[in-house]
């Protein structure tokens, strides 16, 4: 029997802006997790994958080119040498929510190939699960940009710019996020989708909006690494007029994030997609209670807290 786990993960600064080459900054979330149980199965079984939660369970033989569960697992096989379906069984659960903007498709896949990896003791280093995970990505997303599979397989907050890779940076004091699910799903495909078609019916009025993201992000960076909060506060506002801006925010999101600064939060912003999913607030010791009681009062369904170090 072999376990293996991934963290879900959150967009600090950037999204959107990112898929048009702006940096942005992703951390991981280990509050929440998915799990892949790997374990024999029977002779001539071949591989079969369970996901209890869902009330699916598929042989690998008989699923899908374009499955993403069967691709991970398809391509996490050869990455470890396995030319044959092997006899194995393959449960997974996740207490990472779906079609938040969570990472929740990620977390599955990274939990995957480290699950196989692991039971045939192949040794794949993060980037190599990173590579992988992308692939699958691309079936959920479309035209993903890479942050999501990064952060997850990585497991530590990065810097992203698409096409150009990422760095890791340092975190000088811990900082507390209240992480604030609005009950609805979202596609992040059609969000990204769609801001696309409307970016290429008038890029001039998108393209400034990405441009200042980027900044953000870079700005955002640095007040990470000398520890300003205060300023860390501000710059998720600034991001979170501008996703507004793209339209990819949604009046539940909005009310979430007003509600977050008046329970004292020193910023707020959507994150992931939008159009439904999660904000976050940045919050203390002093302020997490008055601000999950304001984001639950303003319809948030779950507050999870997350440190990031
Ligand atoms: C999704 O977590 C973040 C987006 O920027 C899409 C992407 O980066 O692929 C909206």
């Amino acid at each position: 029997m072999t376990m293996a786990h991934a963290p879900g993960k959150v967009i600090l600064f950037g999204e959107h802006a990112v898929v048009y080459s702006q940096p942005a900054i992703a951390v991981p979330v280990r509050e929440v997790q998915a799990q892949v149980l790997l374990e024999a199965g029977l002779p001539d079984q071949g591989t079969l994958v369970a996901v209890p939660d869902l009330e699916r369970r598929f042989l690998l033989r008989e699923a899908d080119q374009d499955d993403p569960l069967a691709r991970i697992v398809r391509l996490a096989l050869r990455a470890v040498r396995q030319k044959r379906d092997p006899d194995l069984t393959l449960t997974i659960t996740s207490s990472i929510p779906i079609a938040r903007g969570m990472g929740s498709g990620a977390a599955v896949s990274t939990a995957i190939v480290r699950a196989l990896a692991k039971h045939f003791d192949f040794w794949l280093p993060s980037r190599a699960v990173s590579e992988l995970v992308y692939q699958t990505e691309v079936l959920y997303h479309g035209t993903p940009s890479g942050i999501d599979n990064t952060v997850v397989a990585f497991e530590k907050p990065v810097f992203f710019v698409k096409e150009e890779g990422w760095e890791f940076f340092w975190v000088d004091k811990p900082f507390l996020l209240a992480i604030a699910d609005s009950g609805i799903e979202s596609s992040t495909k059609e969000v990204v989708g769609d801001l696309r078609r409307r970016y290429e019916a008038d890029a001039d009025r998108y393209q400034p909006l990405f441009y200042r993201a980027g900044e953000i992000a870079r700005m955002a960076r640095s007040a990470i690494e000398r520890g300003d909060q205060p300023a860390l506060g501000r710059l998720m506002d600034e991001n979170h007029e501008l996703l507004r801006e793209m339209g990819v925010s949604c009046p539940e999101l909005d009310r979430m994030v007003l509600a977050a600064r008046e329970g004292g939060a020193l910023g707020a912003k959507l994150s992931g997609a939008g159009w439904g999913g999660n904000m976050i607030a940045l919050v203390t010791e002093e302020t997490r209670g008055r601000v999950n009681i304001m984001l639950r009062l303003a319809g948030a369904t779950r507050v999870i807290f997350s440190r990031v170090r």
